[in-house]
C-alpha cells in the first residue's frame, strides 16, 4: 500500500475520460483500490479517483466509517469502491452546496447537483452494486464519478462569485485541513 501525490487541476490527466476495467479481482486492481483508500485516508478526503493518482481506469473510492474532518457535518457515507459506475439522476431536483476537491486544493465551490440518483458499477471482485441515495452521499458520488469523465467541480459551477479560498470562506475551518 502507497500513498500517492494527488494530480492538481491543470495536469491534463485529469481532463480524460477513463478506462473501464476489464478484469476483477486481479493484483493490480487490489493494489490500485488499496493506494487510493490509503491516499484518501492520509488526505482526509471524502473520496478519491483513480485519474487523480493518474491512473486512467473508472475506479474510484469515496465514503469513511466515521465523520470526515473536512465535512464534519455531513452524514457518514460507507466506505465504498466503485467500479465502472454509471450514474442516473432520478427527479429533477438540484440542490446546491459547497464542495472542495483535493485536486483543487486550498478552495471551494458552491456546485449544483442532482439531490438523488441512482448508481450503478461493481466493487474489486465484480459484484454488482446498485444503489438510490440522496443528499451528501449522491453528491459525492457525483464529485468522484466526474473526475473519471474528466470534469473537475469548477467546470459544474455557474455561479464564480461563490468560489474561493478556504480559509476566507471558512476561517473556521482553516486552510491546512484542505491541502
Ligand atoms: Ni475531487
Amino acid at each position: 500500500m502507497t500513498q500517492h501525490t494527488i494530480l492538481k487541476m491543470g495536469d491534463p490527466r485529469l481532463l480524460r475520460v477513463a478506462r473501464l476495467v476489464a478484469d476483477f479481482d486481479t493484483p493490480e486492481l487490489h493494489t490500485l483500490v488499496a493506494d487510493l483508500l490509503d491516499t484518501m485516508q492520509a488526505a482526509n478526503g471524502a473520496g478519491l479517483a483513480a485519474p487523480q493518482i493518474g491512473v486512467d481506469l473508472a475506479v474510484v473510492v469515496f465514503g469513511s466509517d466515521a465523520p470526515n474532518p473536512r465535512y464534519p457535518d455531513a452524514s457518514i457515507v460507507p466506505r465504498t469502491v466503485l467500479i465502472n459506475p454509471v450514474i442516473t439522476p432520478l427527479g429533477e431536483d438540484e440542490q446546491l452546496d459547497w464542495e472542495g476537491c483535493l485536486s483543487v486544493p486550498g478552495m471551494r465551490g458552491m456546485v449544483p447537483r442532482w439531490q438523488t440518483v441512482r448508481y450503478t458499477g461493481c466493487n474489486v471482485l465484480g459484484e454488482p452494486i446498485d444503489r438510490t441515495v440522496s443528499g451528501f452521499h449522491a453528491r459525492v458520488v457525483q464529485h468522484e464519478c466526474d473526475h473519471l469523465w474528466g470534469k473537475l467541480y469548477p467546470m459544474r459551477m455557474r455561479d464564480f462569485s461563490q468560489f474561493g479560498f478556504t480559509e476566507v470562506l471558512f476561517p473556521d475551518i482553516g486552510a491546512a485541513e484542505d491541502d
